[in-house]
C-alpha cells in the first residue's frame, strides 16, 4: 500500500481519546493543522502540525503509559517512522515539540494553561527545562517552528468543532514526501 493511503486510513481508523481530553487523536491532530493554516503557516509547519502526534497511531495504548506514569515519547517514535517518507522540514519541528512545552513552561502564566493532562505529561517528559538547555535550544534551527507548533498543539482541544476531512490534507502530504 501506498504511503500516503496508510497514513490517511490511521486518520480514518483512529478512535482513541486524545489523553486525558474529549476528543480523538484524529481530530486533535486535524484541529492543529488547521490552527497552522488559519495563522497563514508555512506548508511545511501545516505538514508537521498535521502529523506532529502521529507517534501515538504507533505506541498501541498511549493512555496506558501515563496511567503507568511512563512517556512514550511519542515525538520520537512518530519521527523514526516519517523520516523514512518526508522532507526534513517537515520531521523537525515534530521532533521538538515536547522541548518546545518544556521551553514554554518555564513561564508561569503558559504553564498554567496547560490542561491537566498536559501537565502530568509535562513531567513524565522531564518536566521544565532548565535555563541552559532553554539557551540550547533558541540555536536550534527548528526552534521557531517548533513553538509555533506547540502553540497549535495546546489550543487544538476543541470538542465538537467541524473539522476539515483528511483527505482534505492528501495533496499536501504527497507534496512533502522523500
Ligand atoms: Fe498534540
Amino acid at each position: 500500500m501506498n504511503i500516503i493511503r496508510q497514513i490517511i486510513l490511521c486518520y480514518l481508523n483512529n478512535n482513541s481519546l486524545y489523553i486525558g481530553e474529549k476528543i480523538t487523536m484524529t481530530e486533535h491532530m486535524i484541529q492543529t493543522a488547521m490552527l497552522a493554516e488559519k495563522n497563514n503557516s508555512s506548508s511545511n509547519l501545516i505538514c508537521s502540525s498535521l502529523l506532529h502526534d502521529y507517534g501515538h497511531f504507533i505506541l498501541d495504548n498511549p493512555n496506558k503509559l501515563v496511567n503507568k506514569k511512563e512517556d512514550g515519547k511519542h515525538e520520537n517514535i512518530g519521527c523514526e517512522f516519517l523520516k523514512k517518507y518526508f522532507i526534513k522540514d517537515v520531521l523537525g519541528p515534530i521532533q521538538f515539540h515536547v522541548e518546545a512545552k518544556k521551553y514554554l513552561a518555564r513561564d508561569k502564566k503558559y504553564y498554567q494553561s496547560l490542561s491537566e493532562a498536559s501537565k502530568i505529561s509535562l513531567k513524565l517528559q522531564g518536566g521544565i527545562m532548565s535555563n541552559k538547555k532553554a539557551k540550547e535550544f533558541e540555536n536550534n534551527v527548528f526552534f521557531e517552528n517548533s513553538i509555533k507548533l506547540r502553540k497549535f498543539d495546546d489550543k487544538a482541544k476543541t470538542y465538537g468543532l467541524k473539522i476539515k476531512h483528511i483527505n482534505d490534507y492528501k495533496n499536501l502530504l504527497t507534496s512533502k514526501l522523500l
